[in-house]
């Protein structure tokens, strides 16, 4: 693997889930792989499962770790090419990533959508710039308009939890399921603009997985198309959570009327009572979440949510891609 910004970068999705699953069960496996080089994780926004599972991927594998809280600990950085830069900014992006080319052999990076171009935003303004002036592989720890690693920890955690017995990866509790399972994205209340990343990537990802996969949103709240595809809209939530047997709780802002809120009637709150509609579905979110704004405490805590397992396999899917670029620059 070269480099890490979306799926397009991985091969063969099941042999890289396969191998997260092999790193989970035994997680210092490749201890040496490391050994000698150094990863740069560069956070512009903040942080808690990124920036720590990236941490403890990184270290299982020998790799000498930076971690950068650019936002707080380093100079106010300038985005805009050819700017007369006598303001408030005070290092250039480019300048900043030609220096991590000199630390570093491998950059990872956050740098979230800005909310306030759609154009800067839908072309990844910061996210390309990494890509450009970087001289090693790049991996993204989420951009403006995806969540990969996130999206790889989601599709380990479907995995482990539809054809395991959801807590080992071992082929011999492999169980007899012969249908694909319903995988259900549902919108869910917010109290300010959220972006599209997560939403956009985990829609990316399901139509490269063996799923039934529905999105149910709010009118006025689909996804950007160059992601959903052709996969099924459904703009009411009771209908779309039918039979399910994975629901994916996640809020976005319009990407239509851009990062606007517009008004919703109906209350897309998941709770208890809307689970009884489904296949026992289990219950996913990335986190951070708004308890009782998103979904209920009772859905939280409760026995259908895989949510703090799927928070656990954000360092297997880390370590994954992190193992498979070691690889090619080891080669
Ligand atoms: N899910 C996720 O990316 O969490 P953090 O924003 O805390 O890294």
């Amino acid at each position: 693997m070269k480099k890490f910004t979306s799926v397009s970068d991985v091969e063969n999705l099941q042999q890289i889930i396969k191998k997260a699953l092999q790193i989970k069960e035994n997680p210092l496996s490749e201890p040496e792989k490391g050994k000698g080089k150094t990863i740069g994780l560069v956070f512009l926004n903040s942080s808690l499962r990124t920036r720590l599972s990236s941490q403890i991927a990184a270290q299982n594998l020998g790799l000498n770790v930076l971690t950068l809280n650019a936002a707080q600990e380093a100079w106010n950085l300038e985005f805009t090419d050819g700017a007369l830069m006598n303001g408030d900014t005070v290092e250039h992006i480019k300048d900043a990533i030609e220096v991590l080319n000199q630390y570093c052999d491998i950059i990872a990076v956050r740098c979230f959508a800005g909310m306030k171009s759609k154009e800067d935003d839908v072309n990844e303004s910061i996210l390309s710039q990494f890509e450009q002036h970087a001289k090693v592989p790049v991996i993204s720890l989420e951009s403006a308009t995806r969540h990969p690693l996130q999206s790889l920890a989601d599709c380990i955690t479907i995995t482990e939890n539809w054809y395991f017995d959801g807590s080992s990866s071992s082929p011999q509790a492999k169980l007899s399921i012969n249908r694909k399972p319903k995988v259900v994205l549902t919108w869910a209340p917010h109290i300010k603009p959220i972006a599209h990343a997560v939403g956009n990537s985990f829609a990316e990802w399901m139509q490269e997985m063996d799923v039934d996969f529905v999105i149910a949103n709010p009118e006025g709240y689909d996804l950007d198309k160059n992601f959903t595809k052709n996969v099924k809209i459904i703009h009411d939530q009771e209908e779309a959570l039918k039979d399910a047997d994975f629901i994916y709780v996640k809020n976005w802002s319009s990407f239509d009327d851009y990062a606007k809120m517009p008004e919703v009637k109906d209350n897309w709150m998941l709770t208890n009572e809307k689970l009884e509609n489904t296949n026992q579905a289990k219950v996913m979110h990335c986190l951070p979440v708004r308890r009782n704004v998103e979904l209920s405490d009772e859905v939280m805590d409760g026995e259908n949510s895989i949510i703090y397992q799927q928070a656990k396999n954000r360092i297997f899917s880390a370590q994954a891609v992190f193992s498979e670029i070691l690889d090619e620059l080891n080669a």
